[in-house]
């Protein structure tokens, strides 16, 4: 209980006032502490003994933002303007003691300090803009006079954190500290106080406020989020904190920030925020389910998957074995993890021991035996059934009790394969994206027989991974493939009826997805579906077509699109347009011109409703489950908030319209509207209300 009240302390130490703030777990600037703090400056203004003024966090951090639930609500006095207003105005040092991650509101407080004193591991940024909003309270004026616009456009526009050496040399912090951060504090304000350094605040600087670099960034920017609301926001804050005087600038931002919260892009950016959270809760699993321990774990098959997640336990810290059925091919795994590794390290984004430190941690092995230890088995083998069930029947022998036994298969029956072993309580599907160590998806598989603890472990430990992980039924392709499906079936139908995969690729970009259906299953390879649907007695035609004609994809140069030797970029290919028109009338099909808005409503709308039928199974738990898969496993766009979202948006009525209008058009009878999507439309509800 602090002096002041629940949540805020306020003790002297000497001639230095000690604010410290209490709100677990992450120091949210919720309403009592904003009082609470005007209330403490308001002490240490009238108290004459005070010289200098510390505001501190207790806990695992400084102020990580404003409080959530609070936005979108009428605002409640003093505001977090109010509480920065009452910094600004003092005539006594004030300086803000950073420790763990400040982030958006709490650092743009820090900004209104007159100084700032970090901890060695202290990160610091402005990630607003990943909530759909820029920084309200004076971020977007303030950042550009302390660091020069273009630094300041960068951490408000990737809403990305810093570490405190950089926050150091940019000049956000004025000192590191390794030791008692308040003490240090306490130290700098007496330093001040001794040295009659003058109180300059950061609003009142103008000397690093000089456009250079930043007219090319902003260009730059704009283009590539074109459509996006809030980086917009973002670009246009800073360019007045060039061109207006700060208190102007501070009203224009206020304005900006009001009309990106009131927005559809900011409330479908809220929903995603919230339901990433809400996923890692089972409904049927209680919270009291205390997760195994984890402490070492194995991966069997050093393949494209076994590779990737190997460097995820790694990378988390975990000690792991890779197992290989040759070393030859070991080899072949491990050098493709170094490599992957090294393109880190070069591009910065890794330090070289650092790096050593995980390769080291990856123990690579060709006896299954090795596995005897783990706490966790993740199996990545060949898609097939045979060799899976005698990977699994082989570490029921070896595993230890309790181990975690995972499978990372996409298609098979995680209860046939939990059948394998005598265990099936321990056994359940570990879905990774390719790149695993790179897609923050993981769908995790619920068996029939999966224990609830078994559950829980898995979900914890895709956290620890810094996974997302939702929980999901056993179906052909779980969630996010089994309407990835829906949206291929579609894809070939277009290509039949008229359409080009540059065109159905360049809406499905401008709808916001980072790249359209040809151009991601050339960056797969067509040949995996292939070989699927051979095993399955199933043809696409097309795409069989041009798996026949050796276009596998980026793989081979060739696939829907042609790439040049080393290069990413689809280039359109007479050749497949010729392959598409000659199947066309091989089939009889009379080619149209299709419209941008009907190829996205035949993408969309079908895997809206194979999404209404997951949740009549029980396959997902939530609607807001599938929106989470689709935006960390296949780039949904995030402002439109999922798939089931954006159907709440446009209405189910109408949806069920379109897609009867199309089922009639095409006879394709997984178009007609599934039962669940029927009756919320017949009773004007959306999946989410
Ligand atoms: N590639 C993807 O995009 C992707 C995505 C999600 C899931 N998956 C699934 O992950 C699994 C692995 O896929 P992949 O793409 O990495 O395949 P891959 O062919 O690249 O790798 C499989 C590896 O397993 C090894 N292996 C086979 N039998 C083994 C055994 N008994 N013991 C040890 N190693 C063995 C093989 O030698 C090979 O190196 C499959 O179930 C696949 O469906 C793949």
């Amino acid at each position: 209980m602090g002096s002041i009240n629940a949540s805020v302390d306020f003790r002297r130490d000497g001639e230095t006032a000690v604010v410290i703030v209490d709100n677990p777990p992450v120091n949210a600037l919720k309403h009592e502490v904003r009082a609470g703090l005007v209330e403490a400056l308001r002490r240490g203004h009238d108290d004459t003994a005070v010289k200098g003024i510390v505001i501190a966090c207790a806990g695992r951090t400084f102020f990580a933002g404003a409080e959530i639930t609070e936005f979108g609500k009428p605002p409640q006095a003093p505001s977090l303007h109010d509480v920065i207003a009452a910094i600004e105005a003092m005539q006594k040092p004030v300086v803000a003691a950073l420790h763990g991650t400040a982030l958006g509101g709490g650092f743009e407080l820090a900004l209104a300090c007159h100084f700032r004193v970090a901890a060695s591991g202290t990160r610091v940024g402005l990630p607003e803009v990943k909530l759909g909003l820029l920084p309200g309270a004076g971020g977007t004026q303030r950042l550009p006079r302390l660091i020069g616009p273009e630094k300041a456009l960068k951490m408000i526009v990737t809403g990305d954190p810093i570490g405190a050496p950089e926050a150091l040399s940019a000049g956000i912090v004025d000192e590191i500290t390794e030791g008692d951060l308040t003490n240090a504090a306490i130290s700098f304000a007496r330093r001040v106080i001794a040295e009659g350094r003058p109180l300059t605040l950061v609003r009142d600087r103008d000397d690093k406020l000089i456009g250079e670099g930043f007219a090319d960034a902003a260009e730059e920017l704009t283009r590539r989020l074109r459509g996006r609301e809030a980086p917009a926001a973002c670009v246009e804050a800073v360019r007045n904190a060039i061109v207006l005087p700060f208190e102007e600038g501070l009203k224009r931002e206020s304005e900006l920030f009001r009309r990106l919260v009131a927005g559809d892009q900011s409330k479908a950016q809220r929903h995603i925020f919230f339901a990433e959270r809400e996923a890692a809760k089972i409904p049927d699993v209680p919270g009291a389910i205390k997760p195994r321990p984890i402490a070492s774990a194995a991966v069997i098959g050093a393949g494209t998957m076994g590779g990737g997640i190997a460097m995820c336990f790694a990378n988390a810290g975990i000690p792991v074995t890779l197992v290989e059925t040759s070393r030859d091919l070991l080899r072949k795994g491990l050098d493709r993890v170094t490599t992957n590794y090294r393109t880190t390290v070069s591009r910065g984004g890794l330090a070289a021991d650092e790096m050593e430190r995980r390769v080291g941690l990856i123990n690579g092995v060709t006896e299954l035996d090795a596995v005897g230890t783990a706490d966790v088995v993740v199996e990545a083998v060949f898609e097939e059934m045979d060799v899976k069930k005698r990977v699994f029947a082989d570490l029921d022998r070896i595993a230890k009790p309790a181990a975690l036994l995972a499978t990372n298969t996409s298609t098979l029956d995680v209860n046939e394969i939990a059948l394998a072993t005598v265990r099936p309580q321990d056994v359940l599907g570990t879905h990774f994206f390719s790149p695993a160590n790179v897609m923050r998806l993981l769908e995790i598989v619920r068996g029939a027989q999966t224990s609830l603890d078994a559950l829980a472990t898995a979900v914890a430990l895709g956290r620890r991974l810094g996974k997302v992980p939702v929980t999901v039924g056993v179906c052909y392709g779980f969630v996010g493939n089994r309407m990835l499906a829906r949206r291929s079936v579609e894809t070939e139908r277009l290509l039949l009826e008229g359409a080009l995969p540059q065109e159905i690729d360049a809406a499905i970009a401008r709808f916001g997805f980072p790249m359209g259906p040809c151009g991601m299953m050339d960056l797969a390879g067509l040949d995996v579906g292939w070989r699927i649907r051979q095993g399955r007695g199933e043809r696409a035609v097309i795409e069989d077509a041009l798996c026949e004609a050796g276009h596998y994809g980026q793989k081979t140069g060739r696939g829907y699109f042609r790439y040049e030797a080393g290069s990413r970029t689809p280039i359109p290919d007479p050749e497949v347009e010729k392959l598409i028109l000659e199947t066309s009338s091989r089939l009889g099909i009379n080619r149209r011109p299709i419209g941008e808005e009907e190829i996205v409503e035949r993408m969309i709308l079908p895997m809206i409703n194979e999404g209404a039928r997951i949740l009549e199974e029980g396959i997902a738990a939530r609607p807001g489950d599938i929106d989470v898969i689709w935006v960390y496993g296949y780039g949904w766009p995030v402002w439109r908030g999922g798939p089931m979202y954006y159907a709440d948006q446009l209405g189910l009525a109408h949806i069920r319209d379109r897609l009867t209008y199309y089922a009639d058009q095409s006879r394709g009878e997984t178009l007609r509207p599934a039962p669940l999507l029927q009756r919320l439309a017949g009773q004007g509800r959306g999946f989410g209300s």
